[in-house]
């Protein structure tokens, strides 16, 4: 680690948590039945820290992601963001998720402007800086295309731009690579590391894979089966930026197996 990493890693860590989660539950009543999504959550995410969730299907990811966006309410505890309670859809975000919610009447750069005309950000800059960040996923000369004529891989790469042409402060991503094939996948860890490094937002991911979480993140945390809550809290004290070939160190494979023996284990 240089010196410059110490130090904004030191100055991080005085600052104070970007995200608390502080004893939030919720629970949910369907057709005359409570079910208990989430029980008693309770954690801190850094300014500039990249954590990660994986869990069983159903352990209640979406809905701790949707309530820390804002979009849910709990039914106990709360949400604050730099010191402010969540109690409304949080602006300073960016969401990507699973479905890429591309719109095909819109070319690919109308798509990532959205982001800018529903905030009613001045557009000549917004459509500099979509056409910087299309350029950086490798969509440049794609601007003019539908959606409908490009990949999946393609599609959320666009996604990713559009959730980040706004320059929030967290960026929040549900399963955004979950129907894409191995080889896409792994190429898309890359863009989204080199895009993060460039201005390390607070990130939170959502995913099923083990390898894809420990290779993004700062910190790996897996939920328990249903009603979720967090069973460990792990963090990856690997360089960066990381490689495709470091997935095969011994350090990555020590991670992989803990985490696989966590999430089996419950
Ligand atoms: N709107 C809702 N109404 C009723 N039950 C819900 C609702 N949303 C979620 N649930 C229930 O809460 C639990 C957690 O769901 P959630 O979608 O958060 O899980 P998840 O961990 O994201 O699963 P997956 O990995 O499959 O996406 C599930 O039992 C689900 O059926
Ligand atoms: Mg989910």
């Amino acid at each position: 680690m240089d010196e410059s990493q110490a130090r904004n890693d030191a100055l991080r860590a005085a600052a104070p948590a970007a995200i608390v989660i502080d004893g939030v539950a919720r629970q949910f009543n369907s057709r005359g039945q409570s079910v208990t999504a989430l029980d008693n959550v309770n954690l801190q995410i850094g300014d500039g820290e990249f954590v990660s969730f994986l869990g069983p299907s159903g352990c209640g990811k979406s809905t701790l992601f949707m309530i820390v966006a804002g979009l849910l309410a709990p039914s106990r505890g709360e949400v604050r963001i730099a010191g402010r309670r969540v109690d409304r859809p949080v602006t300073d975000i960016g969401i990507v998720f699973q479905q890429d919610l591309l719109v095909d009447w819109r070319t690919v750069l109308e798509n990532v402007l959205l982001q800018a005309e529903v905030r009613r950000l001045p557009l000549a800059p917004a459509r500099e800086r979509a056409r910087q960040l299309l350029q950086q996923v490798g969509l440049a000369g794609f601007e003019n295309r539908r959606p409908w004529e490009l990949s999946g891989g393609m599609r959320q790469r666009a996604a990713i731009c559009r959730a980040l042409l706004h320059d929030a402060r967290i960026l929040m991503m549900d399963e955004p690579f979950g129907a894409l094939d191995a080889l896409t996948r792994d190429q898309m860890n890359l863009d989204l590391q080199a895009l993060w490094s460039q201005t390390r937002r607070t990130a939170i991911l959502v995913t099923h894979s083990i390898s894809e979480a420990i290779f993004l993140s700062d910190r790996v945390v897996v939920m328990s089966p249903r009603p979720g809550r967090v069973i460990l809290d792990l963090r990856i004290d690997l360089p960066r930026p990381r490689t495709i070939e470091m997935r095969d160190s011994a350090e990555f494979v020590a991670y992989q197996k803990q985490l696989r023996g966590m999430i089996g284990a419950h």
